[in-house]
């Protein structure tokens, strides 16, 4: 029980680093908007570094999958004195999350996608190849799909296909045929049993890159388990919906998928004249923010306005 608590104690204090928050806050112009909506809460840590920014009549919403780390963010923002709402939703229905609480447009949207490091650093939830932990990854615990389910169900062509297109991974059918081998005599049912597989699998030539050989396998189950390219293309097309004219939608993205996404959706939108793109070119960390925190290098910002 007492390792229990400590472990939950610990939890709380997980720093999730804001990625570009001065460009967020900046470009989106926190300061003069007054219904702020982040469809990715996470643990608030934008939204704390938004509490300066906002006025008396500023609403700040923030919208998370996962209910677990709602909690610590409603910790975080009840000490400071600004009006806001949190709502476990998927930001797919970024539309019906709003009109639970009465809201029907807004004047800002913050997509910071992927998942926070409250997620990536508990063993339990089964996001990373460093943590021995259960084959999880579901960001929305009362969802039915977990990544035991599809390492142990699918088929080797299925497999082989999410690796392929969520993953860019080169061995894709090498490692998906040993996973078949491999639980035909015990399910793979923990992290560690994954990986050690995925290696199995590897060539020789594969271990000499910086990035760790079973990264791509994790990132391609993790947007499948959660439907993250789905939920994505939805929440935008929602999001731009619901803005206010003049108002600004910005988009942090962390890997080349999604930014192809949001990169297509705004285009499109600024053909048919509804979208202004404000970032010609994505935003990247500056040395500053690396030097903070080398994890956001990845991280790709992009903006555009209501027109
Ligand atoms: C990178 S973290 C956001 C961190 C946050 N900006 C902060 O400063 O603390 C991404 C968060 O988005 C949530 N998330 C990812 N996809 C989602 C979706 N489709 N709907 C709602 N929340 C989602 C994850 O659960 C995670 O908490």
């Amino acid at each position: 029980m007492n390792q229990l608590l400590s472990r939950e104690m610990q939890m709380k204090e997980i720093f999730h680093y804001p990625v570009m928050y001065r460009e967020v806050i900046d470009l989106l112009d926190i300061k003069n908007k007054k219904i702020i909506v982040d469809c990715t809460a996470g643990l608030g840590s934008h939204a704390l570094k938004f509490a300066d920014s906002l006025s008396a009549d500023s609403y700040y919403i923030g919208i998370d999958k996962d209910e677990e780390t709602l909690k610590i963010v409603n910790d975080k923002l009840s000490k400071l004195n600004i009006k806001f709402s949190l709502i476990n939703e998927d930001f797919a229905n970024v539309d019906v999350a709003l009109k639970k609480i009465g809201i029907s447009r807004a004047d800002i949207f913050l997509f910071d996608l992927g998942i926070s490091m409250y997620q990536l650093t508990n063993p339990e939830r089964g996001f990373s190849f460093t943590n021995e932990g259960p084959l999880d990854m579901r960001m929305n615990r009362a969802s039915f799909i977990s990544a035991y389910d599809l390492i142990n169900n699918l088929s080797e062509l299925e497999l082989e296909n999410i690796f392929k297109k969520f993953g860019e991974e080169r061995y894709s059918r090498r490692i998906a045929h040993v996973l078949i081998e491999k639980r035909q005599h015990e399910p793979i049912s923990t992290t560690t049993q994954l990986t050690q597989a995925i290696l199995s699998a590897m060539p020789q030539s594969a271990f000499k890159y910086k990035i760790h050989p079973a990264t791509r396998i994790f990132q391609a189950l993790r947007i499948a388990v959660n439907r993250e390219l789905e939920a994505l293309e939805t929440g935008l097309i929602k999001a731009v919906n619901l803005l206010n004219p003049g108002g600004r939608i910005g988009v942090i993205s962390f890997h080349s998928l999604e930014d192809r996404i949001v990169k297509h959706a705004f285009k499109e939108f600024s053909s048919q004249g509804v979208l202004k793109i404000i970032t010609k070119k994505p935003i990247t960390p500056g040395k500053e923010e690396l030097a903070e925190n080398i994890a956001s290098r990845s991280g790709k910002l992009r903006i555009a306005e209501k027109i």
